[in-house]
């Protein structure tokens, strides 16, 4: 297990303290969104990276056939005990799942975290995945000291990533659009090639 899903790993208890809040705020967002997406309920959803499952928690909440995934296997613990379907995996070593099985990969606060290079492989496996949409939540262009701060202590990719978003998702996708979410945080909706 490499350091960044180790720390993962041992902050789960921590993570766990604000999952309803999370769950809650993330159910709200998607209610709003869902008319806009012409989301269909009942469609497969995966969502990657998922921790406890506040995100997942959220789509199943909205009436999604919803699996979670995660490398931290105390993340996947926390996310089980939350009443989600989670399995391990981590998906820089490539996910076991068919081409276009899940009509939607969804992923919150991951991509931030991630190297450039390891960003390409999460953008070419859930574009890989989805057979419609693939949805990041995560931070906006507008930078945030105390964001910045917590992020540096954390050694994300924070101030590298809101500045070449979503530009550099573009060449993974069709389309991609961005949404505001709230002052900070944005959706990144990205298409999938019409494969048929
Ligand atoms: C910042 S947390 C976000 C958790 C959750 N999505 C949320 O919004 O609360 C990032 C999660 O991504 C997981 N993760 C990081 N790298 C991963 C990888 N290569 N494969 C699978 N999961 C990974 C971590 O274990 C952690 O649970």
């Amino acid at each position: 297990m490499n350091w960044h899903i180790r720390k993962f790993n041992i902050i789960a208890p921590i993570y766990q303290l604000f999952f309803s809040y999370q769950s809650d705020y993330y159910s709200e967002k998607i209610k709003e969104n869902i008319d806009y997406l012409n989301l269909k309920k009942g469609s497969k959803v995966l969502d990657l990276g998922s921790g406890t499952g506040a995100f997942a928690k959220g789509w199943q909440n909205a009436q999604f056939k919803v699996k979670a995934a995660d490398a931290a296997p105390a993340m996947i613990k926390k996310c089980r005990e939350n009443g989600l379907d989670c399995i391990e995996a981590d998906l820089l070593e490539g996910l076991k799942f068919e081409d276009s099985s899940f009509d939607i990969v969804t992923a919150a606060y991951l991509a931030h975290g991630l190297s450039f290079e390891e960003r390409k492989k999460l953008y070419k496996e859930a574009s890989r995945i989805a057979s419609k949409l693939v949805i990041f939540h995560d931070f906006g262009d507008k930078e945030n000291l105390f964001i910045n701060i917590i992020e540096a202590i954390e050694g994300s990719y924070y101030r590298e990533f809101i500045k070449s978003v979503p530009y550099e998702m573009e060449s993974f996708f069709a389309e991609v659009e961005k949404i505001k979410i709230n002052k900070w945080h944005n959706w990144y909706i990205c298409k999938v090639d019409d494969r048929d």
